[in-house]
């Protein structure tokens, strides 16, 4: 079934994806990159490609996976270790004790029918066919619904967005648990949206643009008021997680954490994961890229929860680096989106083999057999 708004007229030619077929091969996840901005109109790319202010951290989150934490002369290297043996290289993992295929994952991004007429439908799909988490956003426009029924058997999680009307977020929470969502992943970075000049300047209008079904689907059964665009409750604090702890029990994960601070109280208050995360740039402009406060949030949590990473994500590599200073599980959030351009679940389906098979060779080409064996030993700090 097409999403309400693709059929309604709102919807302008232009949105509609064309998939003429690429000349060559596609090799990495760049090449998606460019095949998705040749697709989509600009206003859509500018959406998904922007970060806030000046975009300094959407570019170091990609740069820093070049260079050492924090100075820029060094660069981080990887130490092979040869004559291992890497007949049989096993990529599988688990995150919350659920088994995944490979340690990349998708994280939540909104509004996948920008992008692809079934948006999140194709990507919980693929995420399916991949055997890899789907952490499905407040934002999406399919119904929750319709998303768990197309992919019964994908692990997902739901990213939430704590809504002022307590209500409204109490209900949305036990309607994921009961669709077997397994987590749920709060976001914390967004008490308020960051600055994002080209969506300013683009004059884009996602409420009047998008109607979000999972908010009708609400209004329709209970009466209640659309759950918007912008009610995003600015006044959430740590003390209220042991109301979100007392209306679910599904693990919690803090999603945006970035100092060994905030780390420490998530310890404190027995959450049960961390994404390091700056929002892939879109946020807070001049934090620091995710790699590089990866280490910190690690060595905070001495342990005692799994801590994943997202932003900047590109090549299996990447993940090997971010494995290697602690992450449980990378995430993806444009890679997807650029997939899904391309060509719906089929599109994300082969980004992800791409990523998996060039991690697998990660692997390969540094001795690991197993996941368990990527080790702090693997990375090198080298001068330019
Ligand atoms: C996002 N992100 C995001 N995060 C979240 O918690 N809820 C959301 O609804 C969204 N929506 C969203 C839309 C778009 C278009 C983008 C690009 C990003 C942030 C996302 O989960 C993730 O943190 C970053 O995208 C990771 O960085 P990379 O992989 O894009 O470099």
């Amino acid at each position: 079934m097409l999403p309400f708004f693709f059929l309604s007229k709102q919807l302008p030619d232009a949105l509609i994806p064309t998939i003429p077929g690429p000349e060559m091969p596609l090799a990495c996840l760049t090449d998606f990159r460019a095949l998705a901005q040749e697709r989509l109109p600009k206003s859509t790319w500018d959406f998904i490609e922007g970060g806030a202010d000046d975009s300094f951290t959407r570019d170091d989150n990609i740069a820093a996976f070049k260079r050492k934490l924090f100075v820029a002369e060094h660069r981080i290297r990887l130490r092979p270790r040869y004559l291992k043996n890497v007949v049989n290289v096993d990529t599988r993992t688990t995150i919350q004790g659920e088994e995944i295929t490979a340690p990349i994952c998708i994280s939540p991004t909104g509004f996948h029918c920008l992008v692809w007429p079934d948006g999140e439908m194709s990507t919980a799909r693929a995420a399916q066919a991949a055997g890899v988490c789907y952490i499905t956003s407040t934002f999406a426009t399919c119904a929750l619904e319709d998303i768990a029924a197309t992919a019964p058997r994908g692990l997902r999680w739901f990213q939430l967005y704590v809504h002022p009307d307590r209500q409204l977020s109490k209900q949305l929470v036990q309607r994921v648990e009961s669709l077997g969502f397994k987590a749920l992943v709060i976001t914390v970075d967004v008490p308020k949206l960051g600055n994002r000049r080209h969506d300013i300047r683009n004059q884009l209008d996602l409420k009047l643009n998008l109607l979000l079904k999972d908010f009708y689907w609400l209004k329709e059964r209970t009466s209640m008021p659309y759950f918007q665009m912008s009610p995003i409750d600015s006044s959430i604090c740590w003390n209220d997680l042991s109301w979100l702890q007392s209306i679910t029990r599904l693990p919690i994960i803090l999603k945006g954490i970035l100092t060994k601070e905030d780390a420490e109280l998530a310890v404190k208050h027995n959450i049960h994961g961390i994404i390091v995360s700056n929002h892939g740039g879109r946020q807070l402009d001049d934090v620091l890229a995710s790699i590089d406060a990866l280490a910190e949030v690690v060595a905070a949590v001495k342990g005692k929860m799994e801590v994943y990473l997202d932003g900047g994500i590109r090549t299996g590599n990447d993940v090997l680096k971010a494995l290697a200073l602690g992450a449980k599980c990378v995430f993806l959030g444009r890679p997807i989106l650029w997939g899904l351009a391309y060509k719906g679940e089929d599109g994300v389906k082969e980004l992800l083999n791409i990523i998996k098979n060039e991690f697998h060779t990660s692997m390969a080409l540094t001795g690991c057999q197993s996941v368990a064996e990527i080790s702090q030993d693997m990375i090198q700090f080298s001068r330019l």
